[in-house]
This record gives C-alpha cells, sequence and structure tokens, in this order.
C-alpha cells in the first residue's frame, strides 16, 4: 500500500456526500487535492458544483480540473467542506496549517453546513502536538507576538515548546500564506488541554489564526489499504 492509495480510497468516499447543486469548500493538500481531482471527474460527467478554494493552490487544481470556482464573497452559504488534516484527535479535533493555508481553511471549513476530514491513516493519535502546530501571525511585530505564543503554550500545559518562523525551503526566505502572513511552526509534544490552548492563542494579540480545529469537522474518513472507513461525531 501507498499513502497515496490511501488518500484517494478517503477522497473518493468523500464524494459520496456530494450532491448536485451544491456549494463546496475545496481544503488544500495532497488528499484535498485528490478529492478536487476526482470532483473534475464528476463534473466532466455532467455534476453541477461549485467549488471556494482554501488556497491558491486549491485554486489552480480546481481550474485544472474542471470545476467552477464561486468568488467567497459571492456566497450565501457554503453546504459541504473537503479537507485533510495533519493530525485528527479525539473527538475529530485537528491539527491543520502543514500547508499554511490555515486561515482559509478555517474561515471556510466554520461557514459550512458539514465539514468533512479526510485522511490516510497515519494522520489519527490519541492526544495532538507531535506535529508541530502552526500559528499564523501578523508579520508586524512577529517576535513579540512569538513569545507571547511560548508563554501561552507553558501557561497551558506544554513542557518545553518550540517556537519557530516557518521559512520557504526554496527561497530560503520566511514563508508567506496566502494572506500575506507569516507562519509560527510551535513543536509542542503533547498538547494536553487543546480547547485552553486555542482559546489562549486566539487571545494574543497578532496572532491571526492558529491551526487547532476544535468541533468543527463532525465527519472523518479515513483511508486505508482496501477502502475507506466513515466515522461521524
Ligand atoms: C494545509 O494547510 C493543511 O491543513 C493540510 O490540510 C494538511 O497539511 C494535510 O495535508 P496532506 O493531505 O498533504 O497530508
Amino acid at each position: 500500500m501507498t499513502g497515496e492509495t490511501a488518500k484517494s480510497h478517503a477522497a473518493r468516499a468523500a464524494l459520496n456526500y456530494v450532491k448536485d447543486g451544491m456549494v463546496l469548500g475545496l481544503g488544500s493538500g495532497s488528499t484535498a487535492d485528490i478529492f478536487t481531482e476526482l470532483l473534475g471527474l464528476r463534473v466532466a460527467d455532467g455534476l453541477t458544483v461549485q467549488g471556494i478554494p482554501t488556497s491558491q493552490n486549491t485554486a489552480d487544481v480546481a481550474t485544472e480540473a474542471g470545476v467552477q470556482l464561486l468568488p467567497i464573497e459571492q456566497a450565501d452559504r457554503i453546504d459541504l467542506t473537503v479537507d485533510g488534516a495533519d493530525e485528527i484527535g479525539p473527538k475529530f479535533a485537528l491539527i491543520k496549517g502543514g500547508g499554511g493555508c490555515l486561515l482559509r481553511e478555517k474561515i471556510i471549513a466554520n461557514a459550512s453546513d458539514l465539514m468533512i476530514v479526510i485522511a490516510d491513516e497515519s494522520k489519527i493519535v490519541e492526544t495532538l502536538g507531535a506535529f508541530a502546530l502552526p500559528v499564523e501571525v501578523d508579520r508586524f511585530g512577529f517576535t513579540i507576538t512569538a513569545k507571547k505564543v511560548f508563554d501561552v503554550l507553558c501557561n497551558t500545559g506544554i513542557a518545553r515548546p518550540g517556537v519557530v518562523l516557518r521559512v520557504d525551503k526554496r527561497s530560503g526566505e520566511p514563508f508567506i500564506t496566502d494572506g500575506g502572513h507569516y507562519i509560527l511552526d510551535c513543536a509542542c509534544g503533547t498538547i494536553t488541554h487543546p480547547v485552553k490552548t486555542a482559546v489562549q492563542l486566539s487571545a494574543v494579540p497578532g496572532v491571526v489564526e492558529h491551526g487547532l480545529f476544535i468541533d468543527l469537522a463532525r465527519v472523518a474518513i479515513i483511508g486505508g489499504e482496501h477502502g475507506a472507513e466513515v466515522l461521524e461525531h
């Protein structure tokens, strides 16, 4: 089995939730890209949907796949969002933002009637935190914001956190999100109180958004070797 096979199984199973006429939030990352590409095949067969992309990369994938895009400002509802995750914990609490798209992903997931998270089995964890938590911050004063983020992590039970400015591997320059912000990758080890951490991070001036997605996903579709398991919360 390859990871791609498992991702494809999850993405394919998510298509079962798509109905004609829906407005869809299109997630970012390799698993969500597979979903968007499969969606394009359905569109070619006559399905009518409109997609709201969570990143410029997803907009490009959707356009290539033939999925019609809808500017978010013109959407009066979003029926369903299908997106990947970096970790899926208890009650489908997620870490997202490995690809740097967490702000738009969260705006769109939060505005959707239903969010489905799709992933391969490796993303399931008992406790969130092995994956460094992405925190999107305004560029102005980011060193001060980083210190405040560090304090929040310490104050919410994370022992010896590491807070690092994300660097674009190709350019060697700080990574810039679609919204023009920086990302702080926060090594936590174990996030013992995700709700507390989420609430306190949101309260730090300069934090634009963080990658803890709590109470957003209602369905998780987990791909494996021979198919996908659908879990509902
Ligand atoms: C993008 O910012 C992320 O939230 C992705 O959804 C996440 O990194 C999962 O990506 P993969 O499907 O490529 O693992």
